[in-house]
């Protein structure tokens, strides 16, 4: 079993298939936030408060290092920004989930806690900007992707199932 690295935008539901592909499947999974927030003891947010994205993004380029050395038979779900980490294609089979924009967005807002999902992505606070950012990665996402998921409309149990089926086909 490779490692399966989960990438797409902020909002796009990465978590949620993540915590349906391990209730399914034998993969234990790893939140390359969740790694950056416990080593530095502080929320995401607070990190691009106090000492900006590029300080976020030199803890995201030590987290790729030893998700390269270290581990295995691992689903990692990552940062929406995660991707542009140099040496990810030798970690995994990368993984994209994507959706257009709008439905993204649709689906934070439908969320029961759709300020505080927001609130807690520095850059989602400009929607305007936000957009800029979606356009500009879209094909670098598809760029970097082995497995592309459209999540548009589908449950979380679905992608993961479509997830399962689309890495065991591409080893
Ligand atoms: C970011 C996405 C966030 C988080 C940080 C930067 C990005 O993660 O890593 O706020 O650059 O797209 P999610 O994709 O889980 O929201």
């Amino acid at each position: 079993m490779k490692n399966i690295i989960l990438i797409g935008f902020m909002g796009v539901g990465k978590g949620s298939v993540a915590r349906e592909v391990i209730k399914h499947s034998e993969y234990i999974a790893l939140d390359t936030d969740d790694l950056i927030e416990s080593m530095e003891n502080r929320k995401i947010k607070k990190i691009f408060q106090e000492d900006g994205e590029k300080y976020f993004r030199n803890i995201e380029k030590k987290v790729a290092h030893w998700l390269k050395t270290s581990i295995k038979n691992t689903l990692i779900s990552t940062g929406g920004g995660f991707f542009k980490q140099k040496g990810i294609k030798d970690v995994g089979i990368i993984v994209l989930l994507d959706s257009p924009f709008e439905e993204i967005i649709k689906r934070i807002k439908e969320h029961p806690n759709a300020v505080k999902k927001i609130k807690k992505r520095p850059l989602l606070n400009d929607m305007r900007l936000a957009k800029k950012l979606y356009d500009e990665r879209r094909p670098e996402y598809l760029e970097v992707a082995d497995v592309v998921i459209d999540v548009t409309n589908k449950s979380a149990y679905d992608c993961a199932k479509e997830l399962l089926k689309k890495v065991k086909e591409h080893a």
